[in-house]
């Protein structure tokens, strides 16, 4: 792999290559976030605990799994969708058909299967870019840059340890062009108003030659999608009860996992799945890093995650009140996902 140095505002992977090489203002900040998010989660009406924590190195290793699940279409689609349109979605990428140099930044890359078939094909074409792939889970993106080392080691990676927002603020600090990537349908995970903001602030420091390709996962059949996220194997519920072990090893919390189960449902009139975290009797959790505990009542739930999907109207509504316009629209023969190359408006 071969890494620069010119990442200026957050964690290169090569500086946090080892855990005990973390500079400790940064895991002392990662924990407070993380204190200050649980103390205002849980004392909420309804309790609430985001997403973005389910990717400790636990949560990274099963979602590997999640992946790989019979039931869980979006990793499968995407792939091929990538497979078989890998050479408009580059064209489509690159309006200029110049060799100027660009930045490509994954958002949220995870171990970026997808991706790797973009990055050959551009390697292929001779194209002259650096990778930049952007993760909060340092697991993940370890595992990435390894793997890259190993398959495309001509290919300019500089990884990221940092999640979307200060993603956001590097890039608009960055000159050059840029090609930004948000896969796996992360967009899903936004409430309404915060998927606005987020793609707005997206789309603000973009020039007109740059490009962002989303993932979106579109609306199917309410089965379908329900069993993508409550799997026969339970691994899903793995993932999701993964967040109070995390607490309990990260915030010295007594969570007894046993008295906690994983609960989801698709709403179609909303177009959202939503996960929880369900107390299954009347309990007292202690969390000694916040020095308080929390009660919850038989059957009381955490909202642990939204994952709306979206219909292709709702995708171009989206776009357009971001201040982005569609360029290419790429779906699958079942219409189960879209990847959506937009350019600022
Ligand atoms: C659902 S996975 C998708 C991974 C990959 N993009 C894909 O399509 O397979 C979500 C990834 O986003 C990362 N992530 C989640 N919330 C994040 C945040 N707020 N900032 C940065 N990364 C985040 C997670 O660590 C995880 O690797």
């Amino acid at each position: 792999m071969s890494s620069s140095a010119s990442v200026s505002a957050a964690s290169t992977l090569d500086s946090l290559s080892q855990p005990s090489e973390l500079p400790s203002e940064t895991q002392n900040q990662e924990l407070e976030n993380l204190k200050r998010h649980v103390a205002e989660g849980l004392r909420r009406p309804q309790k609430t605990l985001s997403s973005m924590y389910f990717y400790d190195d636990e949560g990274s290793r099963l979602f590997q799994q999640i992946m790989a699940l019979p039931e869980y279409y979006p990793t499968r689609t995407e792939f091929q969708l990538f497979t078989r349109h890998q050479s408009a979605l580059a064209t489509a990428l690159r309006p200029t058909a110049t060799q100027e140099p660009f930045f490509l930044l994954e958002l949220g890359a995870g171990d970026g299967l997808k991706t790797k078939i973009l990055l050959r094909h551009l390697l292929e074409t001779n194209a002259t870019f650096t990778y930049v792939p952007v993760d909060i889970s340092e697991a993940a993106l370890e595992g990435l840059a390894a793997s890259l080392g190993e398959e495309l080691p001509e290919l300019r990676v500089e990884p990221i340890v940092a999640d979307y927002s200060e993603a956001l603020r590097l890039m608009a600090a960055r000159p050059g062009r840029k090609v930004v990537l948000f896969l796996g349908s992360n967009i899903g995970n936004f409430l309404p108003p915060d998927r606005l903001t987020f793609l707005r602030n997206l789309a603000a420091p973009l020039s007109p030659n740059d490009r962002l390709l989303i993932g979106f996962d579109l609306q199917k059949n309410p089965r379908t999608i329900r069993a993508a996220y409550d799997d026969a194997q339970g691994v899903t519920a793995a993932f999701n009860l993964n967040l109070l072990a995390r607490l309990n090893r990260e915030l010295g919390a007594d969570f007894d996992l046993a008295h906690w189960q994983h609960y989801t449902d698709y709403d179609p009139l909303a177009g959202a799945v939503r996960s929880y975290l369900v107390s299954t009797r009347t309990q007292a959790v202690h969390i000694s890093a916040l020095n308080q505990s929390f009660q919850f009542a038989a059957w009381e739930t955490i909202h642990t995650e939204n994952s709306y999907k979206f219909t292709a109207p709702q995708i171009k509504a989206l776009a357009a009140e971001a201040g982005l316009s569609v360029t290419e629209f790429f779906t699958d023969e079942q219409n189960y996902f879209a990847d959506v190359v937009l350019r600022p408006a």
